[in-house]
């Protein structure tokens, strides 16, 4: 069975893209025995640096292991690329969650962004800038249960090769008045571009984080989503929780349970799986 892909996607920064991503990646790994391949799409590469810390990253950036690498590779036919060598096994050193796996991203890609639309002119093997990443990843899609892609915060044109291959996004936003604004942007967006590209990928929903639990402005911006049809919301909600930020941290191995904050922290995680593995079927 082909894995299920999930996208997390949001225009806004800072809502817990991330954090939101690797903590689902852990949970479905430790909890419910999955295994899952992260994609990190965002060249702030902030996931990478999570799951393999910053030394690991450095060493496979030197070694072309990045996907900067993919993406050189479909601009100027460089073929340093290789899926194999670039995806780490095991990574986020959680004890308890073996089978969780990374595709690191590389800073260089921010350069790089602009020169992928024009590879349709000069590049046989990609002749589509959207599906860079499809054309790529087909040799392991069926090693995983479930892949999650962290987006950079934008619908550009390394976001929108994770939504090519998803079968459903999820809106990580903190139910502010900020944070909310471009969620139908959002919506409008990817519809028309699934729509062109004829792909069946859905919202699978808004998961609501950094909830602060008294304030009456939290409260009422999540009131107001649930009431609205258009917008799926998880019943799952992830509350401030400073053990999620320390969790950022790359460090020496401990349980899921101990680094993500005791049954406080890992209980919604469990949560939400349910329900995203629900949605996603
Ligand atoms: N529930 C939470 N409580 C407190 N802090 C949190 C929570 N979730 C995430 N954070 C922290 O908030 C910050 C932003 O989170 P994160 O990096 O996951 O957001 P992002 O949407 O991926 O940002 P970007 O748009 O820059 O990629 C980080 O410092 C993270 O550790
Ligand atoms: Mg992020």
């Amino acid at each position: 069975m082909a894995a299920k892909v999930i996208s997390f996607i949001n225009l806004k920064g800072g809502v817990a893209k991330t954090t939101t991503t690797v903590g689902t990646a852990f949970a479905l790994a430790e909890h419910f025995h999955k295994k899952v391949l992260v994609i990190d799409l965002d060249p702030q590469t902030n996931a990478t640096s999570m799951l393999i810390g910053e030394e690991r990253w450095a060493e496979l950036d030197e070694e072309n292991s990045t996907l900067y690498n993919l993406f050189l590779d479909a601009v100027d036919g460089s073929r340093d690329f290789s899926l194999r060598r670039s995806i780490q096994k095991n990574v986020g050193n959680i004890k308890d969650a073996p089978g969780v796996d990374l595709l690191p991203s590389g800073l260089k890609m921010i350069y790089l962004q602009d020169e992928i639309y024009d590879i349709q002119y000069n590049n046989r093997t990609f002749n589509d800038p959207y599906m860079v990443l499809d054309i790529t990843i087909g040799p392991v899609m069926n090693d995983y249960d479930y892949i999650l892609i962290d987006c950079p915060p934008n619908l550009g044109i390394l976001s929108l090769n994770g939504i090519q291959i998803s079968d459903g996004y999820v809106i990580p936003c903190i139910p502010d008045i900020l944070s909310t604004y471009g969620i139908s942007q959002i919506q409008n967006r990817i519809s028309i571009f699934a729509h062109n590209k004829k792909l069946k990928v859905k919202l699978l929903g808004i998961v609501f984080t950094k909830t602060k639990k008294t304030a009456a402005l939290h409260t009422r911006i999540q009131e107001d989503f649930r009431n609205r049809s258009d917008a799926p919301c998880f019943k799952t909600v992830f509350y401030e929780n400073s053990r999620y930020a320390e969790a950022a941290e790359y460090m020496e191995p401990l349980t899921f349970r101990q680094k993500w904050g005791g049954s406080d922290g890992v209980q919604p995680y469990y949560d939400f799986c349910q329900e995203l593995m629900e949605r996603v079927r």
